[in-house]
This record gives C-alpha cells, structure tokens and sequence, in this order.
C-alpha cells in the first residue's frame, strides 16, 4: 500500500480549524503538518478548499444480521455507512436469534470481519433471564452491555425491577439503554385505539410513545447507576425533559469523568412532529421524534454538553412494513449514509458548529466507549479520515440511496452542508466520491 499524502486540508479536530498536510503511511496517521515534502512514490491528494474530518464512530446502529437480512445486512448497510463517512460503527443485539450470548457476539464479529466495509464493535443483549451470561462477558468483548428498559423493534424488553438490579450491578463495561416506560406506552396505545381504531394518525406516536414514558424510564436508569455506580449512557433522548437528569460536560476532560452521559440521534436533531405530515410512517421511531420545542431543546443540550454523543439508530424497515397501519407498521429509520451531511447541513444553518460535530460524533464516542487509537486525527493514530466539500449540495433522491430498503428519509432534501467526497478506513480510500472500495477493516479496540 502507497503512503497517501492529504495536502492542503483544513483539519477541523479538536476543537480547532488548521490548514494542514496529512501522510498516511501502513494505515496510521504518521504525520501531520501545515508542510509536506511530497515524495515521488507516494499517493498525493490535495484537498484544498475541502475539510477534513476524524470518520463518524456511529453508537448505534441495527444492520439486521442476523436473520433479518431482507432490511438489511452488515455488508450493505456499512456500505452505505462509509458512503457517509462513517468509518466505525457499534451495533445492537435486536437480531435474530437476539445477541445475547458471549458465542453469538463472537459469530457477529466473525461475520463482520468477512463482509463489513468499516470497523465494528458490536453490544451484548441483556434479558430478563440471562444475567449469568452476563456476568461471564469480559469488559472488551463487546462494545456494550444494551438494555431495551423499553419494548422496541424485538422482543428484548427487560422489564423484571430485580434484573435490572443485577445487570446495572455486573455489566462488566457500558450500559446502554433504550428508555421507554412500556406500561405508560400501553395505556396510550389503549387510549388511542379506542379513539382512531387501527389507523392512528403518524403523527399521534409523539403522544403514544410519550414525554411521560420517556422520563420514567430515563429517571429509573439514571438512579439504578447512581445506585451501583454504573457507566451508563442513556441513548437516544429526545425530551427537553429528560435533561434535566444529566451534568453538563463542556469540554471532553469533562466528559471523561463522567459517570453518566446522554445521547441524542440525527433524526431526533433534524426532524420534528411537523415532519410527520409528509413523512408519514417512514418517520416513526423509537422513541418518537417529538415537537419542535423538544427539538430546540435538544439542540442546545449538544451545545451546552449535556447530550454528549450524536448517533443515528440506523433502523432500515422495508417500505412495505412502513405502509401499514399505526399498530403494524415498524418503528425505525435509515440514517447513515446521509448522517454526517444533514448534521453540516444544520451546521450551515447555524444550529452546532462543525468543531461541535466533530467533538460529538467522534472524539466523544472514543472517550466514552474507550476506543484505542481512533476518534482524532492524530499522529500514531488510525487513519479513519473523511474529506467533505463544504461548497457542494446534495439532493438526495431515490436512485443513490444505497441502503437495502432502498429509502431515505431525505428523499427530496437539498443538504447543503456540504458532501462527503471520500472516505478513508485504516488509512484507504474505502469510498471517492463514485465509488466504494473493499478495504481492509478491523474490530474497534478498546482500552478498559
Ligand atoms: O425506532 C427504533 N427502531 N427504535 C429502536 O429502539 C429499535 C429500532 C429497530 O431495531 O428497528
């Protein structure tokens, strides 16, 4: 493999914006420097006028493998994830048969290191009845410990008070939770059906799956890893008043020293209850994308460093599922490949900052999750690069939507943030603009 020069980049990276060269030399960054000396035998590339940015580490995403692979699989959706300059990825258990043995984690990692176009980590399922399981998981072994303290996609609620005890108790490494309160979701469902009958209106999820359930499940969570001093991260907030539960971390020092830290998703960032009107079933989601209030809350609780780490939840579902009625119509939505362009496309609105989406979609997902030698663009560190062209526009239509549900929620969306012209993975050019590449990738590793 060539060494690859990056020549005339601005590098926004921790917190800062600098003119600069980059040579990527056996996958690592080696160098970084606002001159290099290119040699004869290496790969130039000048990126002027173009910025360059540590790849997305996405938190949370469902590839659907196994045994759901008609929504999609690990090989199209980080295709797609690549697409979108996220370079890693951490997965969730809600396949099937569910993640939730330390042998089926090893047959994921297995499978993704045959067809996965980026780095991957994948969570260990909790159940109600698999807390031994859990006890034996070493704290490297997945990425994290998910909990469903919220019935969703699967069937992976834990819901038995005493297990919660035990799982927040064990969990060899991170929690993660999905926080819904179920039995509140229920009496709405009930509520609501005897209102509208089966054909609930889409925008009415933001009432069933309520600010309520919301902030029950979050609160539990929160104290159950005060109680047994637990490293939790709560995914997926979308209330204004769930923050209320969680410090702020201005800076990532900060951020390190905490206990307990919150995640918000792009969509939950991007759409509001309005979007419903013309989104339909495509934008229900668990939990639900709230109202515009919420919304703005949100973005400020990213701002201030409250929310500490931006992710999507990639939940493909066929647009069969999603054209059915209110009961039976999945929860989820596809997000990665156009992630990072609808964050810069809130950027040039003026909603966060690129140096704050960095910070949020990178450097904090490093910190928080341990990760050895990604997040920065660093010397010695892996080569994980995305280069955006800031001048460019994308109209996002049917026809490049790479995922194999074949939709986006963008559809028709002119994201003029900017466009992800090409993609490096361990130091490789995995996608140019045109194409996406086969490169070498590898399990994220972490430092516990
Ligand atoms: O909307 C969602 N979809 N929320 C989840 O928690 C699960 C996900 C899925 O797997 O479809």
């Amino acid at each position: 493999m060539k060494p690859i020069l990056l020549i005339n980049a601005l590098v926004i990276n921790e917190g800062t914006r600098r003119l600069s060269d980059v040579l990527i030399e056996r996958g690592r960054i080696v160098k970084i420097a606002s001159l290099i000396a290119a040699r004869q035998e290496w790969h130039v590339i000048d990126v002027k006028g173009k910025w360059l940015l540590p790849g997305m580490i996405d938190d949370q995403v469902h590839f659907r493998e196994p045994g759901l692979t008609h929504k999609g699989t690990i090989a199209s959706e980080s295709r797609a994830a690549i697409m979108g300059g996220i370079t890693s990825f951490m997965e969730m258990p809600n396949v099937t048969p569910p993640t939730t043995t330390r042998q089926a984690l090893v047959e994921k990692y297995q499978r993704a290191s045959q067809v996965s176009y980026a780095n991957y980590g994948f969570y260990f399922g909790a159940t109600n009845d698999n807390i031994e399981e859990l006890k034996r998981l070493l704290p490297s072994e997945a990425c994290g410990v998910k909990v469903f303290m919220g019935a969703s996609t699967g069937n992976m609620l834990v819901d038995n008070e005493q297990v919660l005890e035990n799982i927040f108790l064990h969990a060899p490494c991170l929690v993660a939770t999905h926080c819904e309160h179920t039995p509140t979701i229920k009496r709405n469902e009930t509520q609501w059906h005897s209102r509208y009958g089966d054909n609930i209106p889409p925008e009415e999820h933001a009432h069933i799956r309520s600010v309520e359930a919301c902030l029950l499940s979050s609160t539990q969570a929160v104290s159950l890893a005060k109680k047994h001093r637990t490293r939790l991260h709560v995914l997926h907030i979308t209330t204004a008043d769930e923050l209320a539960l969680f410090d702020a971390a201005p800076t990532l020092e900060a951020l390190c020293r905490k206990m307990i830290t919150a995640e918000a998703c792009v969509h939950h960032l991007f759409f509001n209850q309005s979007d419903y009107a013309t989104l339909g079933h495509r934008l229900k989601c668990n939990p639900s994308v709230k109202n515009r209030t919420h919304q703005e809350a949100l973005w400020k609780a990213v701002n201030d460093g409250v929310i500490d780490i931006i992710a999507t939840d990639h939940a493909p579902h066929l647009l069969s599922e999603k054209d059915r009625d209110y009961f039976r119509a999945p929860s989820g939505l596809p997000l990665v490949q156009h992630a990072l362009p609808a964050l810069l496309h809130m950027s040039r609105a003026g909603v966060f900052t690129p140096e704050v989406i960095v910070t949020k979609t990178s450097h904090a997902v490093a910190e928080r999750f341990q990760i050895k030698d990604r997040g920065y663009i660093r010397e010695g560190y892996w080569a994980d690069l995305v280069v955006i062209d800031p001048s460019k526009q994308g109209e996002i239509s049917g026809g490049e939507v790479a995922y194999r549900c074949g939709w986006s929620p963008f559809e028709g969306q002119r994201l003029s943030g900017g466009t992800v012209d090409m993609t490096l993975v361990n130091g490789e050019i995995a996608w140019d603009g045109t194409r996406v590449h086969e490169v070498a990738v590898m399990p994220i590793e972490f430092e516990r």
